[in-house]
């Protein structure tokens, strides 16, 4: 296994588990959160790249010993498409099945599949994978973007992949290493370390309810009976970045933080917060001062 550290801020070219509370995630896709979705595969356009890429190499080598391309790969827990999309982007030859709980996410898959002109591979299937998965044997790649923190039994649910799988067919899994952050300490409002706050708190909240953000994935896969063969972080760090999306983007983020957090901020920090929400100077829409920084793992394992 190899270890290795990558940077995403390369120049650019330009449904809750049943049984728990319901907290947002950080990029939780449901009711509206689609949009922040498809603000991530935007404005992390270079992060995706980099991960695309790894992942579809990677695959692409562990069926090379039986002198193939993947033919089958699995977007599980797709939310909107940005990986789904850009898989069969990648993989000319490959079917790519998103499976989300999600029938809103899941309708805007066909339609970005459609837009890119890979919708005739791009197949959407609503399942909930805490109750069972789909039948979806043999699949040569599944690709697993900050959904299996949301999943009730993800050990058991890896299982369940891995029996599905072809051998030498591949799992990855990106989640959050570091939370993305946005903000300088100093906002010019409220008292410094606004964002830093809101994270302790937000954090907080993912205990209770989504006990696997953070959890070692490397740990889980071996459990679950696959091998994990690589697993590196990839950092996303954007100084002022200059996607024309990123205040949407950093507005999104906190809209959702808003709700997620449910009032746990003090006084001072929620008038910080509205004054971020809100489309004034000071908002997050209209400010300079946005540094997009933090870290998402990714781990690759073979069946
Ligand atoms: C944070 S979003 C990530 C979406 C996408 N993979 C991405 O990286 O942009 C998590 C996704 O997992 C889906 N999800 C949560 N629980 C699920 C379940 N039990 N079965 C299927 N999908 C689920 C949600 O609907 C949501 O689309």
């Amino acid at each position: 296994m190899t270890h290795s550290h990558h940077d995403a801020s390369v120049p650019r070219t330009h449904g809750p588990a049943a049984g728990r509370p319901h907290v947002h995630d950080q990029v939780d896709a449901s009711d509206g959160g689609d949009d922040l979705l498809d603000l991530d595969g935007e404005v992390l356009e270079a992060y995706w790249g980099v991960a695309l890429d790894r992942v579809t190499a990677a695959a692409a080598e562990g069926l090379g010993v039986v002198g193939r391309s993947p033919a089958r790969v699995v977007d599980l827990g797709a939310g909107t498409g940005t990986g789904a999309v850009g898989l069969a982007r990648r993989l000319p030859e490959a079917e790519v099945v998103a499976v989300d709980v999600s029938e809103p996410s899941l309708a805007r898959v066909a339609v970005k599949a459609h837009a890119a002109g890979v919708g005739a591979r791009v197949r959407t299937l609503v399942a909930d994978l805490d109750t069972g998965w789909p039948d979806l044997s043999p699949i040569d790649l599944t690709w697993a973007s900050m959904s299996l923190h949301h999943l009730a039994d993800p050990v058991r649910s890896l299982a369940e992949v891995r029996r599905l799988t072809s051998p030498g067919g591949l799992l990855a899994v990106s989640e959050f290493d570091e939370p993305l952050r946005f903000l300088p300490d100093d906002l010019g409002i409220g008292r410094p370390g606004f964002e830093t706050r809101a994270l302790e708190v937000l954090s907080t909240v993912h205990a209770e309810a989504l006990p696997n953000i953070g959890a070692s994935w490397a740990a889980m896969l071996a459990e679950s009976g696959w091998t994990v063969v690589d697993q590196h972080d990839v950092v996303i760090d954007e100084r002022a970045p200059d996607h024309p999306l990123a205040g949407r983007y950093a507005r999104a983020w906190f809209a959702r933080l808003e709700d997620g957090l449910s009032g746990r901020l003090d006084a001072e920090d929620q008038v910080t917060l509205e004054a971020l929400l809100d489309d004034g100077p000071q908002g997050l829409l209209h400010r300079s001062d946005l540094h997009l920084h933090g870290i998402r793992s990714l781990t690759l394992a073979r069946a």
